[in-house]
């Protein structure tokens, strides 16, 4: 199922994230250089919204015990935390972005105008 957001590119810029929800789910959105990346937002250690935490480059370290995930992939980088993010294709389209929370995606997707 994909969701168009209520977020324009514009205002996602490189190096920020936000919570938005997908079909009911949590989901941590975020812009990596110009793409951008879906993956779930609680944190599977033990549940904090990964929001909370901080962006560096393509990693998201949870807030609550450090954990490290990619968020271009959703593998965990570092512990705590044992098991990968679901990660989910992101598309744009005439600006608008959208999460398909039922198709995984490893590539993330480049703003588009
Ligand atoms: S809840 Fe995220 S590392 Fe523990």
């Amino acid at each position: 199922m994909s969701q168009n957001l209520d977020v324009g590119v514009v205002a996602l810029q490189p190096g920020q994230k936000m919570e938005v929800e997908v079909a009911g789910l949590e989901v941590l959105l975020a812009n990596v250089d110009g793409k951008f990346y879906a993956i779930n937002n609680v944190c599977t250690h033990r549940q904090c919204p990964l929001t909370a935490g901080s962006l560096s480059g393509k990693v998201i370290t949870c807030a609550c015990h450090a954990s490290k995930f990619d968020i271009t992939t959703g593998d965990v980088l570092s512990g705590p935390a044992t098991r990968a993010e679901p990660s989910y294709r992101v598309t744009v389209e005439d600006g608008i972005i959208a999460v398909d929370v039922e198709r995984r995606s490893r590539k993330g997707h480049t703003r588009r105008r």
